[in-house]
């Protein structure tokens, strides 16, 4: 099945739980929260308030991105915040298997991403310790970027690792994603879709729906 993850990185923080309210209405399964610490990524965004607040009002499923610094410290906390899916950077980790463990020890899914100048392979020793990877489609920090041409074959390469090792892992992307490239992108192989502007700019339930029955139609 093929998941639309809006994020709420370009959501309008006055009216948030409206606005994921709209996305949930429309069709969405899950909600991308990219956390950012001003030191792995330039940018700042929040930490697991914001997370502990929204869960007290959603039960949509917490996709949390984690563009921190050593993010095994704060593992814990996300969990305990209420995060669902806990997705880390390769690049970001000392130990990349013992953070992954913690994230299933906390209860919660995990991802691996990687940034658009990292290696694909660098993914295949984790293959088997995650439920998902997230290609990273621009250089993490902002929303609103162009998506990177060069992620497609990026996908492709992932997904056929994965299907060559007989694993059931997803595929998510992240970055510049919108109703007109989202196509491609499925058809490489990804099956979790996060789109942040080209859902939250305008008309927030239109775009989900219209995002979502893409995807269905896939
Ligand atoms: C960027 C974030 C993305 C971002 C996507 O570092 O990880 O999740 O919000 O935004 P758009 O879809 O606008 O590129
Ligand atoms: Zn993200």
């Amino acid at each position: 099945m093929n998941i639309l993850a809006p994020s709420i990185l370009a959501a309008d923080c006055t009216i948030m739980g409206e606005q994921i309210n709209s996305v949930k209405e429309g069709g969405a399964k899950y909600l991308h929260i990219d956390v950012m610490d001003g030191v792995f990524v330039p940018s700042i965004s929040y930490g697991m308030c914001v997370v502990q607040s929204l869960r007290k009002i959603q039960d949509i499923v917490f996709d949390v991105h984690l563009m921190i610094t050593e993010p095994i410290r704060y593992i814990e906390e996300f969990a305990k915040a209420g995060a669902d899916i806990i997705t880390v950077h390769l690049e970001a980790c000392e130990d990349v298997k013992a953070t992954l463990l913690k994230i299933k020890e906390c209860g919660c899914k995990a991802g691996l991403s990687i940034k658009p100048g990292t290696a694909v392979a660098e993914v295949m020793p984790w293959l088997g310790l995650v439920d998902m990877i997230l290609i990273m489609c621009v250089e993490p920090g902002f929303g609103g970027q162009k998506f990177m041409e060069a992620s497609t074959g990026r996908v492709t390469e992932v997904r056929r690792m994965i299907t060559e090792a007989g694993l059931n892992v997803d595929v998510e992307v992240d970055g510049g994603i919108n109703i007109h490239n989202v196509d491609m992108i499925v058809e490489a192989g990804a099956n979790v879709i996060v789109a942040g502007s080209a859902v939250f700019g305008g008309d927030v339930f239109a775009n989900t729906k219209a995002f979502v029955e893409k995807l269905s139609a896939k």
